[in-house]
């Protein structure tokens, strides 16, 4: 039996040039009208001048245009169907940025791993995510989508969420090929504008967002996508030193390179390429495979290829990347293989994926502020006000790119607070703002009249489900429209209010942690979001859900992160001068960090034990600690566990994530807990971009969050 790169071959030497560009062409089925599906896109699908559709989905659907590729084309190349599975197919789980809040693989990777269940179910073989992207600047909508601000915690999430879509076997009919996005540092873009340049040293694009793209290729990720912005002055369609030098050449990448939505085309825009045959030529030859809806590639690779401006090698290289994956997938073997209808029927929505999308969104709640045990609420309350027109939305709570997710099965936080409450209790209603304006004061008054009529209110704010995701970046970050007149009025009554933010980004929201006693951070947390609000609310799961990224106090701190360097003037050195590294205005410090999350129970952390006074290269340290559970109810902790490098030969972060664990905990009990940190973790990059580690002295710190942390030092020799 031949081996896949065998059978890539000997299709390879029987395909015309015509075909072989086809191979590389990807058209987005809902940009195509009705005349052409059914006109003159047949006969460009019998050329073999497509090889792949994305934006379309449904065994029927996808058998019938696989037939013409199969049946009615010279080679029989089947086509490849790919769609956005952000955060699920039809069953939706929470937003990405909600799940990494879990800071837990294997959650993460399970639904990674449904959400492919249901998308190949439905016919489909590939999936634009997982987006991996670092961002730190959450005026950028789509930070929602990625895994927030850290490299190590990114890193880990990435290649979960890729083991989830691709197992380790693509060729089962229940694995798609997966799609680390966005090719690369998408997520700087300045001003936090969307598409927006970026422009970085490349130590740190080394060290904060080349990693998690890093750790998807190491978890054998089958294809990359372009990201829209220029790098350094070079748009990454078109960015040898990205897509050849660093993915394929020296990470030995062997998957394929998609653009992002017409990107070849965009060098243009960006005045780097003269025309569209420029584009071409500048794209290919850069490594990038495969383009997405901008056709340069069909207009103009076969003259590229006649005249010599791209070599055959390069584009037979990208051929049979794309090819190697059709077959790695089984659809030469069985072209039909993805569209069984009864699977379909059965898998999408089954019962278990609803009861696992109940369970993760509700571990991806954070408790910001819990003053007075105001929760978990007690299930006999006389009368409770629920405001907000949030609490009542079904598809807000699905949050953007949310597939064929279905509105209709959504739990609305409303309906999951009535479905939770005792028989007697009365749940009130009153949308308090409008979705997508402003409020009217009848309308923030008859909120305030039916919260008066409570003995508790549950005020929910934040934003639209498609406020952030793509092309939705925002210049301030604050509760929107006049949503903070409804709570200020709120908040001047005498009635105990918990506040649901539903948001996906960041948000400057001091108003509130000042107002209100209680705050749980909610995102949008998909098809279950009400049952899992009301799960966390009344006390049935206790919140462990620690934030993936850091919550500003004002927007001027933007963009922020909790692994600054020092600077030569930090303000909190003992001898701080006058000019210190500070704004004049407002604290350096951040509403809620990086790490952060409460619990109903309390824990306390023992001091920093280590094994060792120093290490050498080759040891490990033992850096061990006791949690103590302090409070009355079991709980699940995430412990982290940071490092400080005190002098490099490149200044270091004040500290760097390189270890976390979470741990139940019964109450009065304690755990111990132990992690081991090796010579590699100290490696940093250095002036030559190369990971290296160097002699000194370094800081470990252990705690609930990045700001909350004990310490103790030890030496790398
Ligand atoms: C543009 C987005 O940037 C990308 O993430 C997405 O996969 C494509 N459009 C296809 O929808």
């Amino acid at each position: 039996m031949l081996t896949i790169d065998q059978r890539v071959e000997v299709l390879l030497k029987q395909m015309s040039l015509e075909e072989k560009i086809g191979q590389l062409n990807q058209y987005n089925w809902k940009a195509i009208d009705e005349r052409t599906r059914s006109g003159s896109l047949l006969n460009e699908i019998r050329e073999g001048k497509v090889g792949s559709f994305f934006n379309v989905s449904g065994t029927e659907q996808l058998a019938a245009i696989q037939k013409i590729a199969v049946e009615q084309s010279r080679l029989k190349v089947p086509l490849l169907f790919a769609h956005d599975i952000i955060h699920g197919y039809k069953t939706i789980f929470p937003v990405p940025l909600a799940e990494a809040a879990t800071w837990d693989l294997d959650l993460i990777e399970k639904s990674a791993r449904i959400a492919a269940i249901e998308a190949s179910a439905a016919g489909l073989h590939w999936t634009f995510a997982p987006m991996v992207d670092i961002a730190r600047d959450p005026r950028w909508g789509r930070i929602m989508e990625g895994a927030g601000e850290d490299p190590y915690l990114g890193s880990l999430i990435a290649a979960a969420r890729v083991r989830g879509f691709q197992c380790s076997d693509l060729s089962r009919p229940d694995t798609i090929l997966a799609c680390a996005k966005h090719f690369a540092a998408y997520g700087a873009a300045e001003a936090g504008r969307e598409y927006n340049t970026t422009d970085m040293s490349l130590l740190r694009l080394w060290e904060v967002y080349l990693p998690p793209f890093k750790a998807a290729v190491d978890a054998g990720v089958a294809t990359v996508m372009n990201s829209f912005n220029e790098l350094n002055g070079i748009p990454s369609s078109a960015n040898k030193y990205l897509v050849t030098d660093v993915l394929k050449n020296k990470w030995e990448f062997d998957g394929f390179v998609i653009s992002d939505y017409k990107a070849f085309f965009e060098l243009i825009a960006h005045g780097y390429a003269e025309d569209r045959a420029h584009a071409a030529d500048l794209a290919i030859n850069a490594g990038s495979d495969m383009d997405m809806q901008s056709g340069v590639f069909t207009d103009h690779l076969a003259g590229l290829v006649t005249s010599g401006r791209v070599k055959q090698e390069r584009l037979d290289d990208a051929v049979r990347r794309v090819l190697k994956a059709k077959f790695a997938l089984g659809l030469f073997d069985d072209p039909y293989r993805y569209c069984d209808p009864d699977r379909e029927k059965k898998l999408i929505l089954h019962p278990d994926h609803i009861k696992f999308a109940r369970e993760i969104a509700a571990k991806s709640i954070v408790l910001l502020k819990n003053d007075n045990k105001t929760l978990p609420l007690k299930k006999d309350v006389k009368t409770i006000a629920v405001i907000g027109a949030l609490a009542d939305s079904k598809i807000d709570m699905l949050g953007s790119w949310h597939a064929e997710g279905d509105s209709d099965v959504v739990v609305t936080i409303l309906e999951g607070i009535k479905a939770k409450v005792a028989p007697g209790t009365t749940v009130l209603f009153a949308p308090g703002y409008q979705l997508h304006g402003v409020a009217g004061a009848d309308q923030i008054d008859y909120a305030v009249e039916t919260a008066e009529r409570a003995d508790l209110v549950i005020l929910t704010v934040g934003e639209n489900g498609d406020m952030t995701g793509e092309c939705t970046s925002r210049a301030d970050i604050g509760l929107p429209y006049n949503q903070d007149d409804l709570a200020a009025e709120i908040a001047k009554l005498n009635v105990p209010t918990v506040v649901l933010l539903a948001n996906g980004r960041p948000l400057t929201v001091k108003n509130l942690r000042d107002s209100f006693p209680a705050i749980l951070e909610t995102w949008f947390l998909g098809t279950q979001a009400g049952n899992a609000v009301a799960d966390v609310l009344f006390g049935d799961v206790n919140p462990s859900g620690k934030l993936p990224v850091t919550f500003p106090l004002a927007l001027g701190q933007v963009p922020i992160c909790y692994n600054h360097k020092n600077t030569g003037r930090p303000l909190h050195a003992k001898d701080t001068p006058v000019h210190a590294s500070m704004y004049s205005d407002i604290p350096n410090d951040p509403l809620y960090p990086f790490g952060f999350g409460l619990s109903y129970t309390t824990f306390e952390y023992s001091d920093v034990r280590l094994n060792k006074t120093a290490i050498k290269n080759g040891e490990s340290l033992r850096v061990s600690v006791t949690v103590k559970n302090t409070g009355r109810l079991a709980g699940d902790e995430i412990v982290q566990v940071y490092i400080r490098d005190l002098v490099a030969s490149v200044t270091r972060p004040v500290k760097e994530l390189k270890r976390f664990c979470k741990i139940r905990i019964e109450p009065g009990q304690s755990r111990n807990v132990e992690f081991f940190l090796t010579a590699s973790d100290l490696a940093f990059c250095d002036q030559d971009l190369n990971f290296k580690t160097e002699p000194g002295r370094f800081v470990v710190f252990v705690g609930p969050n990045s700001r909350d942390l004990k310490q103790a030092s030890f030496g790398l020799e």
